[in-house]
């Protein structure tokens, strides 16, 4: 058996676009929705998590799990610029307090990709004062918060920085050929996230960090520095930047080799799961060895880890793979605070409801819940605090 600390966390995870449905003031909404929208299908009704909300926490505690992790809706707590829905505020701390009736830890995030519509139209992360209306909106959250330990600022701020796309503005990865991340966006970001960071330790007692996509860069011989430069401009520094945090969260899903040209296209014959990513649970192990080269000293919390697989056996088996590679980091001595598998629930992933995340799956139409094995698996891990091996 291999045992995990004392005091290890173990849950799951989703974030409010992807679960909640009908998140009509944000900007996925918009787009989803405009004519000639590349993206194939909109999200809906999403699993109606929204009303569901007790029904998803109550699965998690009946399969073992302690710990929550679940983002509140920026559009839908301030759908119009400087209008707070004291109506969503009361929504979302109803879903705090119900977290801690049952048991659960809740790990709160403030922004998971989705921005309210009208902040898309001044710019985004781009306006003038979007370091302003995140800290604004961190300051009207603060009700929701009372008694939060754990809060994620932003989501994967390297994969937003990333769909702001951009020409890579002056980063390696222009010598690729390739779009790179917006540097003004990740500059922001970075700022934004201080900014409410600063809020939260004002307010209470809160642990603050951010979330970062760590997506295991590997060279091929002779492309170290090439993958590591690459790397950098990805992932790395977000996870540098997160120095002085009280946490970083880690989100490992697969790897990526890099030769002299940059990325290369996955091996023939490997095997793929439903995002047509590698099956390659070893990333996790990676990605938090690369946060604790980044970031000394920054406890690690897996924020995210999954399987996108219509196969719940393979989720068992990724997971195991990928639990095995997490205690050998801590065996290294990393400090690692706990895991939270992505996802809870079969959910809108971006764009479709093809690549199934989920320990429990959703009917589309009656969104009736089904706990697939994969849950129980996880929660006897987490009851026993150990793995089989
Ligand atoms: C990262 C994102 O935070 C989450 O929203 C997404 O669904 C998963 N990874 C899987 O792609």
């Amino acid at each position: 058996m291999l045992h995990f600390p004392e005091g290890f966390h173990w849950g799951s995870a989703t974030a409010a676009h992807q679960i909640e449905g009908n998140n009509v003031s944000s900007d996925w909404w918009r787009r989803e929705h405009l004519t000639g929208s590349t993206i194939a299908e909109p999200s809906l009704d999403a699993c109606d998590s929204y009303h569901r909300f007790r029904e998803d926490m109550q699965v998690l505690v009946d399969a073992g799990l302690s710990m929550y992790r679940f983002s509140i809706e920026w559009a839908r707590i301030e759908p119009e610029k400087g209008f707070v829905s004291q109506a969503e505020l009361a929504h979302y701390r109803r879903m705090v307090l119900a977290a801690r009736e049952l048991g659960l830890e809740p790990m709160i995030t403030l922004h998971h990709f989705t921005i309210p519509q009208w902040f898309e139209d001044e710019g985004g992360w781009r306006a003038p004062d979007a370091v302003e209306r995140f800290a604004f909106y961190t300051q009207t959250v603060l009700p929701v918060l009372e008694g939060v330990e754990w809060v994620c600022t932003i989501n994967e701020p390297n994969m937003v920085a990333m769909m702001a796309g951009g020409d890579g503005q002056g980063t390696t990865l222009q010598a690729f050929g390739q779009p790179g991340p917006d540097v003004n966006v990740a500059q922001t970001l970075l700022e934004a996230h201080r900014a409410c960071r600063a809020v939260l330790a004002e307010a209470g007692d809160f642990r603050t960090g951010w979330t970062v996509a760590t997506q295991d860069f590997q060279p091929e011989p002779g492309c170290e520095e090439i993958a590591r430069d690459y790397g950098y401009h990805r992932d790395a520094w977000y996870l540098e930047m997160a120095a002085g945090d009280d946490w970083v969260g880690v989100q490992a899903y697969t790897r990526t080799k890099i030769g002299p040209e940059g990325p290369l296209p996955i091996a023939d014959g490997a095997e793929l799961t439903l995002t047509g990513w590698e099956f390659y649970p070893r990333a996790l192990e990676d990605g938090i060895r690369l946060s604790h080269e980044m970031a000394p000293g920054v406890p690690v919390f897996v924020t995210e880890n999954g399987i996108a697989t219509d196969d719940d056996t393979r989720r068992v088996a990724y997971m195991q793979g990928a639990l095995e590679g997490l205690h050998r980091a801590i065996t290294d001595g990393i400090t690692v605070e706990g895991f939270l598998y992505w996802s809870l629930l079969d959910n809108y992933e971006w764009g479709s409801y093809g690549p199934t995340f989920g320990l429990v799956s959703v009917d589309r139409t009656t969104f009736v819940r089904t706990v697939k094995p994969s849950a129980r698996w996880l929660g006897d891990v987490a009851a026993a605090n150990a793995l089989a091996v």
